[in-house]
């Protein structure tokens, strides 16, 4: 790995001309508009943030403004449910790559209500219904844990968002109902999604994002606090998922291309995970056809590509 990641100066250089980059790049993609408070959000903005295991966060362009994490927020979700019931949780969902768009119903038909991971929708739904069942305030329950990993008390769901997303939410109450008749959903579809949306309408900052989840780079402790969050195995295994399946049917494109596991989300971030070095998020809210963002993909792939990070 290059000197220049253990130089901040040179590193934060390296991220603004990634980001100047970035906003001149002709404009590719579109907003979000399945749930319309996000296709509300300004599109001309691009963040980039590094935290490292060492504790250092380095950052350029708009890192420091809040947007909609949706689908990262399936990390954490994961980290809590595998902390609760450990192995149980591979029975109701499993660990391969699906092949299909995010939010597909198909594949659950032929597969008894079986979802293929927990980063698509179906997936993420059965872990809600996890956490519904076992936890007797899991949104407050999330939103603690989330805050204890970034370090910062002042993150909250997007009412706005969240509102949103239940109003237009008829495809994820298709997977969930769906799952419910396979008996794959425990608790009532109406609890289990309520806590899903607000799940996805966390609201965070590049710089908290990288933060939060630096324990994926650190076999599975947090750098800042010392604390154990998941196991050394679950931090493995979590990593894991995110390479096969992070990026939906972009996945292997990915994996070609930059070679870190990763996850992206709707609201137009990407986090990306180094092992032993640190978590880079980027931010940019138009996205491609596979709802990846497509500026966050550049700045990722470039930032990858000029300092050697892939994995494999
Ligand atoms: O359930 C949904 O469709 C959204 N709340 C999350 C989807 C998402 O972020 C997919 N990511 N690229």
């Amino acid at each position: 790995m290059e000197g220049i990641l253990k130089q901040p100066q040179n590193l934060a250089k390296l991220l603004q001309s990634l980001v100047d980059e970035a906003s001149k790049l002709p404009v590719e993609g579109d907003v979000a508009n399945y749930i319309p408070a996000l296709a509300a959000v300004n599109p001309d903005q691009q963040g980039l943030a590094v935290a490292t295991i060492d504790g250092q966060v380095v950052s350029a362009g708009d890192a420091t403004v809040p947007f909609s994490i949706q689908s990262v927020s399936k990390i954490f979700g994961l980290v809590m449910a595998m902390n609760r019931v450990g192995d149980q949780l591979w029975k109701r969902v499993h660990m391969e790559p699906s092949g299909q768009p995010f939010n597909s119903i198909v594949q659950l038909e032929w597969e008894h209500g079986i979802p293929r991971n927990p980063f698509i929708n179906a997936g993420a739904i059965v872990v809600s219904d996890i956490l519904a069942t076992h936890y007797s305030a899991c949104k407050t329950a999330l939103v603690s844990f989330v805050r204890q990993l970034a370090g910062c008390e002042t993150i909250y769901p997007d009412h706005e968002v969240y509102l949103s997303e239940k109003l237009h939410g008829n495809r994820n109450a298709a997977l969930a109902y769906l799952m419910k008749s396979f008996n794959n959903i425990e608790a009532e579809v109406q609890d289990v999604l309520d806590y899903y949306f607000h799940q996805c309408s966390l609201s965070m900052t590049c710089e908290q994002l990288a933060v939060s989840l630096s324990f994926l780079a650190n076999r599975g402790v947090h750098p800042h606090s010392g604390q154990s969050i998941c196991t050394r195995r679950d931090a493995h295994r979590i990593n894991a998922i995110l390479s096969t399946s992070g990026m939906y049917d972009q996945s292997g494109e990915f994996a070609f291309t930059v070679g870190l596991p990763a996850k992206s989300g709707v609201g137009g971030s990407i986090i990306a995970v180094v092992p032993n070095y640190g978590v880079i998020v980027a931010w940019s809210p138009r996205l491609n056809s596979f709802g990846n963002s497509c500026r966050a993909m550049h700045m990722i792939t470039h930032l990858a590509e000029r300092l050697g990070l892939s994995v494999y």
